[in-house]
């Protein structure tokens, strides 16, 4: 069994991505700006943002926190967001995920410039990247693939099965495993709730994509042997064992898999980090306007 070390990974990224934001601004070009806006006070969602910002802080590039109470309202939103589009001082821009009941997350995103759209869930965004244009992508698939080509894991031809169907990880990432490229040219199976023979059809999977949030659902019988597992959950579980009373749980059951894997992602330390240098670099784009001029 080998680990994808996606901690190690992302810092060799995050420092290539710095030496690029120097050659960038040192060409005349302008310092990369993120914001980010959060909207109440989701611990999980609060402790995002700020590894963001702070990754950020690490490679040059600028960012802004916008923070909104959980009662604010969707105009009030709305109205940042617009006003945030068109700041030509702002590269990219963020709304972090949930937000609470009362806010419209399709009307947020589609308000987003998608020029600005870093996230890569505008429709514009989403329908270039189904479409294999040029677009932002994703920031979690895009971290998935990343992590794949620099491990070089051999994707094509292969049967890969992803569990969980959002918006965020399981769809955008069964386009990209499926794409013509390399990684990509896999044959891909998406389960969800729904599937009735869900164990096994991850049996059959050379990698497995565990997205669907439900910790340590990812059994032992449920993985081949010599599989590749990419967990991808990030579930807060209470343990007695931190002095925060809890711990992060990724949707596979790691020590019982592991041991089955050709290649596997802790939790934390595996996708997380990964996810995070893709924003940057989707920022970086950004700036330097290399998708949209
Ligand atoms: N919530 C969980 N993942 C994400 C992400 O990639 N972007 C945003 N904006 N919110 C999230």
């Amino acid at each position: 069994m080998n680990l994808l070390n996606g901690k190690e990974t992302a810092a060799q990224i995050r420092q290539e991505i710095a030496q690029k934001v120097k050659d960038h601004t040192e060409k005349g070009g302008k310092t990369p700006h993120l914001a980010a806006i959060i909207v109440g006070s989701d611990p999980a969602s609060e402790t995002y943002v700020s590894h963001k910002v702070k990754a950020c802080n690490e490679v040059g590039i600028n960012s802004s926190v916008i923070k909104f109470d959980d009662d604010a309202t969707e105009q009030e939103v709305l109205e940042k967001v617009e006003e945030i589009n068109e700041n030509s001082d702002i590269d990219g821009l963020i709304v972090q995920l949930p937000l609470p009941g009362h806010i419209s997350e399709s009307k947020i995103i589609e308000t987003v410039r998608y020029q600005k759209d870093v996230d890569g869930f505008h429709p514009v965004n989403v329908g270039r990247m189904f479409s294999g244009l040029p677009s932002f992508l994703p920031a979690t698939p895009y971290g998935i693939m990343e992590l794949l080509r620099r491990y070089k894991i051999e994707t094509s031809g292969k049967h890969c099965v992803i569990v969980g169907r959002s918006n965020i990880v399981g769809k955008p990432v069964a386009m990209l495993m499926s794409r013509k490229g390399e990684p990509g040219n896999s044959t891909v199976t998406i389960c969800h709730s729904r599937t009735s023979n869900l164990e096994e059809i991850c049996r059959s999977g050379d990698i497995i994509i565990a997205a669907m949030g439900s910790p340590g659902f990812v059994k032992q019988n449920m993985v081949k042997e010599g599989a590749v597992v990419i967990d991808v959950g990030i579930t807060r579980v209470k343990s007695d064992k931190t002095k925060s009373g809890w711990k992060l749980a990724g949707d596979v059951d790691f020590d019982a898999v592991a041991p089955k894997c050709s290649f596997i992602t802790p939790v934390p330390g595996g996708v997380g980090p990964m996810t995070i240098v893709s924003l940057l670099e989707n920022t970086l784009r950004a700036t330097a306007k290399e998708i949209y001029s």
